[in-house]
């Protein structure tokens, strides 16, 4: 038998130093322990022998990764099932791969709650205000209490020292702690007795809390299934939600009576135009004059109940167009496009891509919000193919002024205009060719559709095939 003493828990290091050592001696997996412990010396007892000099082994990268993740795991039998994939490995070399092995299974499931516990630490972690805030010498120092499912603190408090690089915090949770005043440092664990007390923000993150619940969404299983109960005692805002949800039916009901918002009167007379610079039908010179002649556009009804038409925004000679459906609630307030939940998550796909998006021209197929009221709110409603052909013109008038090299299209919606024929996203995905005035045509899903999949892992990999096709377009200019 082999005692293997690992340092700490997350002693990666060592762990693949004794794996190494061991699977070059042919030990078998049932003849290895793995213990944590502070009297160090990688073998307790019994050391395999030392390796032959030139022996070469590598596992493959795949399977470093996944040890990674699975190290923070809690569970003490993760260190022998690594051992065992490393052992299979040799006689199996593609078994990273075969999803259904039970081991790589159990591998991947252990890898996919460690990133679920690091996700929820960034969610829910809440910091308070320890210092004096009246006190002008004080520095800002913040503390949060934490319990973290797995081992995950050491790797969880990148994040937070990105987001809080200028201020000092602590992050105290029952196995270790770690500490930010410009270096980073751990301590040993602490009891939630020093845990900090409430300060004065925690109100304000209620009546935020408050603000933002929609209640015609509460689905209170789910929610529980994304915000467990073990992590409400930190958050201030979890003590409204038992409350919130037992009003949310009666408020559903209120909200589906109420009549519609309409955009405040000030939105509307900023949204109207001084003047406009060209008549109906005459092209306009410039972008400018665009945004402006929009306005006055009459071409279909989506006029009538939009705050105002929303024209693209970018470089007038960009290279790269994308090209949404239409403008959404917020884009219709505040006259810009993508700018509301989808274009977040569209930034953000742009950004892991490496696609700046202030070099691109951005812009959509429908240029007034089409909605429908539901209570208080405006339901987007999808416009038909009337609405797209009519307002084909403005797009033919952004994209001739513009000149792109590429042109996108996210969606359905996008690819009836920017192709001038109805196409599958599914099956077409893709470079299409060229299209009218000579820039090559892509095409791709709307950032919405990933808004909508109902669970996690799909969303996931819908996020990283979307990620890949906007590098892709990028790519081809
Ligand atoms: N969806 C779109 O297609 N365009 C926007 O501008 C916002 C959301």
């Amino acid at each position: 038998m082999y005692a293997v003493r690992l340092a700490s828990e997350i002693d990666f290091e060592g762990w693949r130093q004794a794996a190494r050592r061991l699977r070059l001696a042919d030990i078998e997996p049932p003849q290895v322990v793995w213990r944590v412990g502070e009297e160090a010396g990688l073998f307790d007892g019994a050391e395999p022998p030392p390796p032959p000099p030139d022996t070469g082994f590598s596992a493959p990268r795949a399977f470093v990764e996944l040890a990674q993740g699975v190290i923070l795991h809690r569970d003490p039998a993760r260190f022998e099932l690594l051992y065992r994939l490393l052992w299979r490995l040799k006689a199996e070399p593609e078994l990273m791969a075969v999803a259904t092995d039970a081991d790589v299974a159990a591998a991947q499931l252990m890898r996919k709650q460690v990133r679920d516990a690091e996700h929820k630490m960034h969610a829910f972690l809440r910091f308070r205000r320890v210092d004096e805030p009246d006190d002008p010498e004080a520095v800002e120092t913040y503390v949060a209490w934490f319990e973290p499912a797995h081992h995950i603190v050491e790797r969880g408090v990148d994040f937070f020292v990105h987001r809080m690089a200028n201020l000092r915090f602590s992050i105290l949770t029952p196995e270790v702690c770690a500490h930010w005043n410009g270096t980073l440092s751990f301590s040993p664990g602490v009891d939630g007795s020093q845990a900090p007390p409430e300060d004065a923000l925690e109100e304000d993150w209620r009546v935020y809390f408050a603000s933002i619940f929609n209640p015609a969404r509460v689905n209170a299983e789910l929610m529980a299934q994304h915000m467990p109960r073990r992590y409400w005692k930190n958050m201030p805002e979890a003590r409204l939600i038992p409350e919130l949800v037992s009003r949310a039916k009666g408020r559903t009901e209120a909200m589906v009576q109420a009549p519609p918002t309409v955009p405040s009167a000030r939105v509307r007379r900023k949204a109207a135009p001084a003047e406009v610079p060209v008549a109906p039908g005459d092209a306009p010179a410039d972008l400018t004059q665009v945004a402006a002649a929009l306005q006055a556009c009459r071409r279909c009804d989506l006029w009538r109940d939009a705050t105002q038409g929303v024209p693209g925004e970018g470089p007038g000679d960009a290279p790269l167009m994308f090209v949404g459906e239409q403008p959404g609630d917020m884009e219709d307030l505040k006259g810009r496009p993508f700018i509301g939940p989808a274009g977040q998550l569209f930034n953000r796909a742009l950004a892991e891509a490496g696609v700046p998006r202030e070099a691109a021209y951005v812009t959509n197929a429908v240029k007034h919000f089409k909605h429908e009221p539901r209570g208080k709110r405006r339901i987007h409603a999808k416009p038909n193919a009337g609405e797209v052909k009519a307002c084909r013109w403005w797009l033919e008038t952004e994209r001739t002024l513009v000149k792109p090299k590429v042109i996108v299209a996210l969606g359905a919606t996008a690819g009836l205009s920017v192709f001038g024929r109805s196409v599958a996203v599914t099956r077409e995905r893709g470079v299409m060719g060229e299209v009218e005035g000579g820039a090559l045509g892509f095409l791709t899903v709307h950032p919405s559709f990933l808004l909508r999949l109902p669970d996690e892992a799909s969303k996931a990999a819908e996020f990283e095939r979307f990620v890949r096709d906007l590098g892709e377009a990028y790519a081809l200019m």
